[in-house]
């Protein structure tokens, strides 16, 4: 596997609470480290469901670090400058602590599913993205295969000029659901969405 230059921060951002933010970072940091990679999550949510989850788990195999400031996220990234990524869980919303979880991503992903709730909050989180030159990147989760709405999303969300949206499509599954608390157990749309992120990444 090619060696990688390190400190890569990943942001999981999105307005909309509920959207698979959490679930994201630490399936990701999962498979990410299964992938020989070094790994930690930072979790910049005042609820703290990241480190909560990490706290539950006896066998997580990357540090959740819980970054409450600005100024904490700058000392993090120096910090762990030597692993190979840093993935950023971010609140809800708006605010100063996203828009610095932006700012330091070298690729920003926006995890929704395809209600037309979600999909409005993703074009207002997209929309606030905009100015960045970070990459950006929907990926559609939480989905029912069956689900009628998502060819319509997916085909409006290929043609959007801002943001690239991933092959993968993470589905529903109650093994994820319940995964609070546990290491995530590695299935392929985890694993391939690692692969097609590191693509992503080694295109840079
Ligand atoms: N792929 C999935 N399959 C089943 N449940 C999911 C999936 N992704 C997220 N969830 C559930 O949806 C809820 C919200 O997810 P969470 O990661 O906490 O979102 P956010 O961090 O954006 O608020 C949680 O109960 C979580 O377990
Ligand atoms: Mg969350």
């Amino acid at each position: 596997m090619c060696p990688l230059s390190g400190g890569r921060a990943l942001s999981v951002i999105q307005s909309k609470g509920g959207t698979g933010k959490t679930t994201t970072a630490m399936f990701l940091a999962t498979a990410l480290e299964e992938n020989g990679r070094t790994v930690a999550v930072l979790d910049m949510d005042p609820q703290q469901s990241a480190t909560r989850w990490a706290r539950a788990t006896e066998d997580l195999r990357f540090p959740v670090v819980l970054t409450s400031s600005v100024r904490d996220l700058n000392s993090q990234l120096r910090r762990y400058s030597d692993l190979d990524y840093l993935i950023v869980d971010t609140p809800p919303g708006g605010s100063q602590l996203i828009d610095a979880a932006a700012s330091v991503a070298s690729l920003i992903l926006v995890p929704t599913g395809v209600s037309p709730m979600e999909i409005d909050r993703t074009q207002v989180t997209l929309d606030a993205l905009a100015d960045l030159d970070t990459p950006v990147a929907v990926v559609l989760t939480n989905v029912d295969r069956r689900e009628r709405l998502l060819d319509e999303v997916h085909a409006e969300l290929v043609g959007n000029e801002t943001a690239a949206l991933a092959d993968v499509v993470i589905p529903t599954r109650a093994s994820t659901r319940r995964a609070f608390g546990t290491s995530p157990k590695m299935t392929e749309p985890w694993k391939s969405l690692a692969i097609e992120l590191e693509q992503a990444f080694a295109e840079d």
